[in-house]
């Protein structure tokens, strides 16, 4: 079988650099990647390093090779062009049409899903011309990553910079095996929870649970992938932030349940794959809890935590909004997973086995997703983002 052909555009962005670690993973992994920088990039990372990584010759204007007819071929024969990074005079260019190098024409005459992860000064980013830029290539079924929040170029801190390439390698991998031109949840916000609460006894110790939040993270990767706006609600998860994603992190289940309310108002769908603890200590001591000697230690008393997954179905913030919480069972799974299902009032129901080696902190997942109106979808043990993808179609319908 004919590798993907993946073109990797390379602006002038300081990030440059970090596109090389792209390209080693695009190209271990399987896919014949053409770079296709732009003059400035070259002042960052230079040709030589393009061309050896990938194993192609490197251009960045339309007169070399012109034989070959390059300002249209490697775009139409692309599967994939991913920017990055996409600088901001990238992202003008892109939303304007224009066509005054090898890559920009690329972008035109490509026909397949387009990816751009911008990285910029936090000020660049949040101009309104970057801003409509964005929306404008969005509108037209682009990929547009989020920027990562973090150190930029010099001391500066803030928004605009390049995710981590194993993140955008994710979305590129994602985006190719949906092989969409348009992503389903374009337009759409969804809000996602992961991890496990943590419910304090004391300063030094804690209520929680095996959740690793993997689940939760594949849901939010897979989503942004499908061209959502995706809110990732974490709860002591300790993972890098997917590409592209507003990652909220929390450490209680009160917490938890008051970032889902805020986010979830103006949200689309909303999947509870958090582990949410349903007791927490009556009591938080202060001062780390001695023992006494020749005492038995004091019983813990535990209260209710609210129950969120009953309260956004109950309440749903927007008409029409979907609703998906995660059952982890022990035992008779099905049955008590239908139980829950009708109890809490929500849409789908994902319900899987757990146990000390099954699921948490695991790659892979087993799971049958139970629909309100009767339907019963299973999904093969597998890797995790392949239970998040069905977990999107399921709702992707359901908004449709
Ligand atoms: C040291 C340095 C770092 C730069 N970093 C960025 C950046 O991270 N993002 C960006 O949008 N522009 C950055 N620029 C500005 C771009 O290089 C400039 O806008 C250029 O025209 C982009 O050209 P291109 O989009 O064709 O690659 C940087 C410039 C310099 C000199």
């Amino acid at each position: 079988m004919d590798k993907p052909k993946v073109v990797l555009g390379v602006s002038g962005g300081i990030a440059a650099y970090k596109a090389c670690e792209l390209l080693r993973r695009l190209t271990e992994s399987g896919h014949d990647v053409r770079v296709v920088p732009t003059a400035s990039a070259l002042h960052f990372v230079g040709a030589a390093t393009w061309s050896a990584l990938s194993g192609h010759p490197v251009s960045t204007e339309v007169w070399d090779d012109v034989h070959e007819v390059p300002h249209v071929r490697i775009g139409q024969s692309a599967d994939l062009v991913i920017v990055a990074p996409a600088t901001t005079d990238m992202l003008a260019k892109a939303a304007h049409g224009l066509a005054d190098d090898l890559l920009t024409n690329t972008l035109l005459t490509a026909r397949c899903p387009v990816v751009f992860a911008p990285a910029m000064h936090t000020e660049m980013w949040e101009h309104p011309a970057t801003q409509e830029n964005v929306a404008t290539l969005r509108r037209r079924g682009a990929v547009v990553i989020e920027p990562a929040v973090g150190r930029l170029t010099g001391v500066d801190t803030g928004k605009g910079r390049l995710p981590d390439p194993t993140e955008i390698f994710e979305v590129c991998r994602r985006v190719l095996a949906r092989g969409v031109t348009e992503p389903d949840l374009k337009g759409r916000h969804v809000v996602v929870s992961g991890g496990g609460t943590r419910e304090p006894l004391d300063p030094v110790r804690f209520l929680g649970n095996r959740s690793s939040g993997k689940q939760g993270y594949a849901l939010a990767r897979t989503a942004a992938a499908r061209g959502a706006r995706v809110t990732l609600i974490a709860a002591n998860t300790g993972l890098p932030d997917p590409a592209g994603v507003d990652v909220v992190p929390v450490g209680t289940a009160v917490q938890l349940r008051e970032a889902v309310l805020k986010a979830a108002a103006d949200a689309d769908a909303v999947v509870m794959a958090a582990a949410v603890a349903d007791f927490r200590p009556a009591e938080y001591a202060s001062g780390k809890i001695k023992k006494k000697d020749g005492k038995e230690p004091d019983p813990i008393v535990l209260v209710r935590n609210p129950d969120i997954l009953a309260e956004i179905s109950a309440e749903r913030a927007r008409p029409g909004q979907v609703v998906v919480g995660f059952a982890a069972e022990t035992d008779d799974v099905l049955a008590n997973g239908r139980t829950k299902l009708a109890r809490k009032g929500c849409d789908l129901l994902v319900v899987n086995e757990v146990g000390e080696r099954k699921t948490f902190g695991s790659e892979e997942n087993e799971a049958v997703v139970l629909g309100a109106d009767g339907s019963e979808t299973a999904v093969p043990y597998g890797p995790k983002e392949a239970l998040a993808e069905t977990v999107w179609d399921l709702v992707a319908q359901r908004l449709a």
